[in-house]
């Protein structure tokens, strides 16, 4: 009788610390799981929207001026400036290329309202301050995109003001 009354409380403790057991390898799982969860979540491509170069954000890089408003300064470029600068803006005797290594010398870490202001002040040197700020903005845009720097879907502003958070930097 007493031996039969031990067994049956071994084999109850026996049952109790298996299932104890069990439970820590099931909570142990449910760890593992959320970890994982976690760990993919991370691990998850963006998806469809198009990661911003951070180094894109404030300069050149972060899509600045529209394909339309560079279409309008191209067509001031060719009239009012072409004759000096050239049609591929390579400069001709005096007047400095506007694209190439030497245009990025001169110009990249200073901001967009620099080239804006030489151009509003200046430009056509033959003739200057007779282009309109919406017109010099976009003759910049042209010259950004003749650049190969991005369009976006935003025009540049036509103030010397609103640019100088844009600067001209290498690419990111
Ligand atoms: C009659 C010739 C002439 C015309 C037309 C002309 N430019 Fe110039 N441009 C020059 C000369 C010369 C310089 C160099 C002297 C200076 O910086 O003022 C210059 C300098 C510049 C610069 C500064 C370049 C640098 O790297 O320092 C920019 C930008 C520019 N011109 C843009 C324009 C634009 C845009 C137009 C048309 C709206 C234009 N220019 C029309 C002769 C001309």
């Amino acid at each position: 009788m007493i031996g039969k009354l031990g067994q049956t409380s071994r084999r109850y403790r026996d049952d109790a610390r298996s299932a104890t057991s069990r439970r820590l390898v099931i909570g142990a799982t449910g760890v593992l799981t959320a970890l994982l969860t976690v760990i993919q979540i991370a691990a998850m491509p963006a998806g469809p929207t198009p990661v911003r170069h951070p180094l894109a954000q404030g300069s050149v890089w972060d899509s600045v001026y529209t394909a339309a408003q560079a279409a309008r300064g191209e067509a001031t470029f060719r009239k009012t400036c072409a004759a000096c600068h050239g049609d591929s803006l390579k400069g001709i005797d005096d007047a400095p290329p506007l694209t190439g290594t030497e245009f990025h010398k001169s110009w990249d870490g200073n901001s967009l309202s620099a080239i804006f202001t030489k151009i509003n002040n200046d430009m056509p040197s033959d003739n200057p301050g007779t282009l309109s700020k919406p017109q010099v903005a976009e003759v910049v845009a042209f010259i950004l995109q003749y650049n190969a720097y991005p369009a976006g879907k935003a025009d540049l502003a036509a103030s010397a003001d609103s640019l100088g958070g844009i600067k001209f930097l290498p690419k990111p």
